[in-house]
């Protein structure tokens, strides 16, 4: 297999980059940030989640912020579904797409959705037939995929099996989440030829944390045996409230800087992301982890 000759990326900052952070931002700064990075190019954006917002407050309003989006018909806007009443907002705030997310750790889905594996799967089911019927799009995910914070290894037949079901319920394509970012490229690549010898390659997506700092070099590796969907954060931010150490993920301004080297074309203004990225991390009062942005701004390129 050889890489692909165009990349898609699916930029996670307005989720994964915003539900672990302590500031709070209400929905006209998360429709900003969503709007600029649609004008950098990204074109899969995921908006936010329906989950409880007792546990996770930063995502609360996700519904205005589809709201604000309603004019952005261009734009993929997938949102984090956990269950039948999390599907049922959604379909309400005219949601497009969804992701599903399970784990391959029971531990984890324990702590993230209080549920086992199979208890989630059973409830995917319903809700990937639910929402499929409704005209809405279901990716989904698998967390945990090289390693949990609770249990430590994870088994590679869990992930396949998880991978599996999802892709059997109706997952146009199901994103391997590294969860605590603790994969090196080898052992990725053996997972992701294990999941692919089973779903294709074409349906794998990437979801790579970057806590220590693995993640571009997962990615490379990872594009040589043809994967082409690649999650990534604006500015690097990101983690799960429910994984210990999970760090910030794969920042889209290193991995845009990465393909635009590779010369494989991905539609991104990188001046333009960083910017974005910028605004992100002005608002929330953080600092960038993009190495590339970094950079580029020291050096006004
Ligand atoms: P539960 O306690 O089992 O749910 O939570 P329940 O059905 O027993 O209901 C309890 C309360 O939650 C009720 O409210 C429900 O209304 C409410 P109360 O009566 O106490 O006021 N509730 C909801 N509210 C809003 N939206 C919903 C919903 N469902 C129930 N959909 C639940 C189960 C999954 C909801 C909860 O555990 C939860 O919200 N967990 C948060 C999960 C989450 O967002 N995790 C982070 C994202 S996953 C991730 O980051 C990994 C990923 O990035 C990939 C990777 O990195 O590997 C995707
Ligand atoms: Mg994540």
């Amino acid at each position: 297999m050889s890489r692909g000759a165009c990349i898609r990326i699916v930029e996670v900052g307005p989720r994964d980059g915003l539900q672990n952070e302590v500031a709070v931002l209400p929905p006209a700064t998360r429709i900003a940030l969503i709007k600029a990075l649609a004008a950098a190019g990204l074109t899969s954006i995921e908006a936010g989640s329906f989950v409880s917002p007792k546990l996770v407050p930063q995502l609360a309003d996700t519904a205005q912020v589809l709201a604000g989006l309603v004019d952005c018909t261009n734009l993929r806007l997938p949102v984090l579904v956990p269950n039948a009443q999390g599907l049922a907002a959604a379909i309400a705030a005219g949601a497009r797409e969804i992701a599903i997310f399970a784990s391959a750790s029971e531990t984890f889905s324990q702590h993230n959705i209080r549920r086992s594996i199979d208890e989630s799967l059973t409830e995917y089911r319903h809700v990937a037939a639910d929402a499929l019927a409704a005209g809405i799009k279901v990716r989904g995910y698998v967390s945990c995929v090289l390693g949990c914070p609770y249990e430590g290894k994870i088994a590679p037949s869990t992930v396949v099996r998880v991978a599996t079901d999802l892709i059997a319920m109706g997952c146009a394509e199901v994103s391997l989440g590294d969860t605590i970012g603790i994969g090196t490229p080898d052992i990725a690549c053996a997972l992701v030829r294990d999941v692919a010898a089973e779903i294709g390659v074409g349906r794998v997506a990437l979801h790579f944390h970057d806590t220590y700092g693995q993640a571009l070099a997962n990615v490379l590796a990872c594009l040589d045996l043809g994967v082409s969907t690649i999650d990534a954060a604006v500015a690097g931010l990101g983690g799960c409230p429910f994984a210990p150490a999970s760090g910030g993920n794969l920042a889209t301004e290193d991995l845009v800087y990465m393909l635009d080297g590779l010369g494989l074309p991905t539609g991104i203004a990188l001046d333009r992301l960083i910017s974005a990225g910028e605004m992100a991390c002005q608002v929330l009062g953080a600092s960038s982890h993009s190495r590339a942005a970094r950079a580029l701004r020291r050096h006004h390129v």
